[in-house]
């Protein structure tokens, strides 16, 4: 069984003007119609749609979307999910068409974020085109990116990731996000699917987040294409998460940004691209090597500059 990357995403929204702006204006993202009339779809590159948007009142990241190389590959995970107690949901004939697919299921992990595998997939007949000019994003092999969720229950997220459904380590990480060597660290797993993505899917053992989902990584070619987003981001009025910064794990320079539905959005360049095949997992205890000042983290510093 192969995982072959981060397919798309589907999110639930009553915002649906706002995520227009923001992944039309700000993302650089192509927004098209939906085959089946129920959803807003946006592309970034030849598949017909990343982004599948479905009105509703709650703000919700329903599923990471990730692909299988085959129908037996996906009826073996299927089975393997049922057996070991999971919730797995198949869709219909007219479902998987609407997401441009041969067959999928939906499934949940243990902190109650939303998941599908699929396999068989789509190109659009027409070109993409960005409406703000961004030129392409990094996807092709790659996939679309990457999804971060939280892991109340670190130990039951990464059993669930990495041995029932086959995600691969690249780093398993402690990070110690303030420098008191007494306040103990937060585990997260990076994990690459089967292929040369860094990570496809990461799990933080943080507290749970009710959206759904912690963040969503998109890549750009380069450092110019960043920066060019992070400009329509401050243009547009969205809200910066964290200021720009290298990561230490896979060296791509980024920035988060808060999307309509209140995860975050990571737009970056130059992440590292491994070789699955030899691949040895790392341990970093730091994030980044410079920048990524988070907001909460500004707001602390603000205020303990206030007591001084
Ligand atoms: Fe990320």
């Amino acid at each position: 069984m192969a995982i072959e990357a981060l397919g798309f995403v589907i999110v639930q929204t009553g915002k649906l003007d706002d995520w227009d702006v923001f992944l039309g204006d700000v993302v650089g993202a192509m927004r098209v119609d939906s085959t089946d009339g129920a959803a807003r779809h946006y592309r970034i590159d030849d598949r017909p749609f990343r982004f599948r948007l479905v009105e509703g009142a709650e703000e919700r990241f329903l599923a990471a979307a990730y692909r299988l190389d085959s129908l037996a590959s996906l009826d073996a995970l299927a089975e393997r999910l049922a057996a070991a107690g999971h919730d797995v949901v198949f869709g219909d004939a007219e479902a998987a068409a609407a997401r441009f697919v041969d067959s999928y299921f939906s499934v949940h992990d243990p902190a109650g974020n939303g998941l599908e595998f699929y396999c068989g997939d789509r190109t659009a007949d027409e070109p993409f085109v960005s409406p703000v000019g961004v030129e392409r994003f990094v996807t092709g092999g790659l996939g679309m990116g990457h999804a971060v969720f939280a892991a109340p229950d670190y130990e039951a997220s990464y059993a669930f990731y990495h041995d029932l459904i086959g995600f691969h380590d690249t780093d398993l990480a402690n990070f110690k996000f303030l420098p008191d060597p007494s306040v103990p660290g937060v585990r997260f797993a990076f994990l690459h699917a089967d292929n040369a993505r860094h990570h496809s899917l990461a799990i933080g053992e943080l507290p749970p987040t009710p959206v759904g989902c912690n963040h969503l990584m998109l890549e750009v070619p380069t450092r110019a294409d960043v920066d060019a987003c992070n400009e329509r981001m401050n243009k547009a009025g969205v809200p910066e998460s964290s200021t720009m910064g290298m990561h230490t794990n896979d060296k791509m320079v980024s920035f988060y940004m808060q999307c309509p539905s209140g995860f975050d959005v990571e737009i970056g360049s130059d992440g590292l691209v491994l070789d699955p095949a030899t691949w040895t997992p790392t341990a970093f205890d730091t994030p980044s090597e410079w920048g990524h000042e988070w907001a909460w983290q500004k707001a602390l510093a603000e205020q303990l500059g206030q007591g001084d």
